[in-house]
């Protein structure tokens, strides 16, 4: 197993208790101009701890899901059980070539190590006309959750990375384009994400810390996270996504 898989797999039940539905906004926009409904062929590439499949296989769509973190696999199987769930990563998708009438990747494509190699692969599993749907975190200025991780960062002594390209205005479209496929559509979705108390705020921001820097952190993460306060005494993090669909020649 590769160290994405087990990085995402020590997490995945943080993942699955506190993220896992937070880009559903997002999925609305990639499933309408992907033109998913029933008996639709769909693999969710980074399909994490499987709120999508479960939302797909409601939707009577044939949704197959691939992920590196074995953890994130049990998840899904349990959470959507008709779904097809395999191990794999969107570098080399275990499927035979046009096979899949859709690919859809939610906050996963970013972590491929080359996203034009990824994306290859991609084209590669679809049908002449199929679609690919993806969706990311749209710049930092548009994201309450980089403010809490700068602070972070800081503390730490970490430097604090730049951006992306995916994350810049048409990022998406240009690497969707510069792949091949023909952009149908693109837009930004609003993906607010809540904690309803402090220890969900802690957990949710620095999953995956030990338990010693978690207890250093936290004050960082709740001075930094203050502006974000709600009357109820948790939190809302305003963040968006950037999403793109394209469609593969022919
Ligand atoms: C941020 S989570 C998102 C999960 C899910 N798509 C969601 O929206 O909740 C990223 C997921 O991508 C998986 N992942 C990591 N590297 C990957 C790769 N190279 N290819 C495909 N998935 C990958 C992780 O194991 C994790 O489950």
């Amino acid at each position: 197993m590769d160290g994405g898989g087990e990085r995402w797999s020590a997490v995945a039940d943080e993942w699955s208790e506190l993220w896992g539905t937070f880009a559903r906004p997002a999925w609305a926009p990639l499933l309408e101009h992907a033109g998913v409904g029933p008996g639709t062929r769909v693999i969710d590439v980074g399909c994490g701890s499987g709120e999508l499949l479960a939302h797909l296989t409601a939707l009577a769509a044939r949704a197959a899901g691939v992920d590196p973190a074995p953890a994130m696999r049990a998840h899904a199987r349990e959470r959507a059980p008709v779904a097809d769930v395999r191990a794999g990563d969107v570098e080399s998708l275990p499927f035979e070539d046009a096979s899949a009438d859709v690919v859809v990747a939610v906050n996963a494509l970013q972590l491929a190590d080359d996203v034009l190699d990824a994306l290859a692969e991609v084209s590669r599993v679809l049908v002449p006309g199929g679609a690919v749907a993806v969706a990311t975190w749209a710049e930092s200025a548009r994201n309450d959750l980089d403010v809490v991780e700068r602070a972070v960062a800081a503390a730490h002594g970490d430097d604090v990375r730049p951006d992306g390209e995916l994350r810049q205005p048409g990022g998406l479209e240009f690497a969707l384009a510069e792949s091949g496929f023909d952009v149908v559509a693109a837009g930004l979705a609003p993906t607010p994400w809540r904690a309803s108390d402090d220890d969900r705020l802690v957990r949710g921001i620095l999953f995956g810390e030990d338990p010693d820097v978690m207890a250093e952190l936290a004050p960082v993460v709740l001075e930094a996270a203050r502006p974000f306060r709600d009357p109820d005494g948790g939190y809302v993090l305003r963040n968006a996504f950037r999403w793109a669909v394209g469609r593969r020649p022919g």
